[in-house]
């Protein structure tokens, strides 16, 4: 057998976050996230199944890389599809790796639709979401598009993210301001651990984020803006205490970090409806709307400059291309 196929899935950007596994193998998380998939930040991953190949290779832009999460991913999917084939995984990253622009959501929600589409499976949303979860927890939300929810649940079968609003109508988007795109020191996967492992607040992260979860789909059902952005804030914000709190503490905000999320502060003391949401990077997002962006660019560009400063609308699911 010989199959290639194409994909393409959007990074995400949770409001609600998610930070900590109950079940690290399975990726089971201590709570409900919810996040608007983003059309600007991409992966591309074109996955071959080959009788005629000998082993599993990975080329990450263009560079040949020996990455175990892809060869354990594989594996998956071979166990799903009862078949011995090795393959050939070529993917394209249109957002930097590792630096908090959430790249593992995309790349696996775009390798879980290639690969299993390449190896002769015709997996439902829910099951390709269940699958991307297995490669990194945020991929199973950038299965769809606009604003998610992933489901914690509590076994493979059910956690999975559900689409709360694909098609996102009112005036809601970011703009992520790029302060460093260089990879981070502290992945996500090991920064979560480390908070769940040690941090005193932990436990006070999971209580009030369920209720964070709550407001927070009650202000998009009513499609306010300002609830929104104020949510995720103070939700975003609570995570990161987790990083400060935990032993030895460790943080993702840099100097610039602070003097972007203390601008956003003061636009909004001049009126501008925006809040700001960070992850595990030092990069920020803005929360917004796209009437007011114009303005915030012109009050950030001599900032940050203006070639820092990312539009990025709400997108699409995932797709064969
Ligand atoms: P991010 O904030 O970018 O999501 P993470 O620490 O969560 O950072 O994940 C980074 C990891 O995601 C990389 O080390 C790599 O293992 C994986 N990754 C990123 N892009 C790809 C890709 N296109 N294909 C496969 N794996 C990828
Ligand atoms: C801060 O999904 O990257 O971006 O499941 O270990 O691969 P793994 O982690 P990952 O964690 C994302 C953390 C976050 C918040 C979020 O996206 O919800
Ligand atoms: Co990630």
């Amino acid at each position: 057998m010989k199959n290639k196929v194409s994909a393409r899935a959007h990074t995400n950007i949770a409001l609600i976050k998610y930070w900590g596994k109950q079940d690290p193998d399975l990726i089971i998380p201590y709570n409900n996230s919810l996040s608007l998939t983003l059309e600007h930040f991409y992966t591309d991953t074109t996955v071959t199944f080959d009788d005629t190949l000998s082993e599993d290779t990975f080329f990450l832009n263009d560079q040949r890389i020996n990455d175990k999460k892809v060869f354990h991913f594989l594996d998956l999917v071979r166990e799903k599809a009862q078949k011995n084939v090795f393959a050939k995984v070529e993917s394209t990253n249109h957002v930097p790796t590792s630096a908090g622009l959430a790249s593992s959501a995309s790349a696996y929600a775009a390798l879980a639709l290639a690969a299993s589409s390449a190896i002769g499976l015709q997996l439902t949303k829910r099951e390709l979401s269940r699958l991307a979860r297995r490669g990194s927890g945020s991929a199973s939300r950038s299965i769809f598009g606009g604003l998610v929810e992933w489901e914690k649940g509590h076994n493979d079968e059910d956690s999975f993210a559900v689409p709360i609003e694909e098609n996102v109508t009112w005036d809601i988007q970011m703009i992520a301001i790029m302060i460093n795109s260089h990879e981070k020191e502290i992945d996500s996967r090991s920064g979560m651990q480390h908070s769940v492992d040690t941090s005193p607040f932990y436990h006070d992260w999971v209580k009030t984020t369920e209720q964070d979860l709550i407001n927070m789909k009650d202000a998009i059902s009513k499609r306010d803006l300002a609830k929104v952005g104020q949510i995720a804030e103070n939700n975003a914000m609570k995570m990161h205490a987790t990083t400060l709190s935990a032993n030895p503490s460790f943080t993702y905000f840099n100097p610039d970090s602070i003097r972007a999320m203390d601008a956003v502060k003061s636009l909004r003391k001049s009126g501008i409806t925006c809040y700001f949401t960070m992850d595990a990077g030092p990069n920020v997002k803005i929360i917004c709307s796209k009437a007011e962006t114009p303005y915030i660019l012109n009050k950030l560009s001599p900032l940050f400059g203006a070639d820092n400063l990312l539009v990025a609308k709400p997108g699409p699911g995932a797709t064969i291309i």
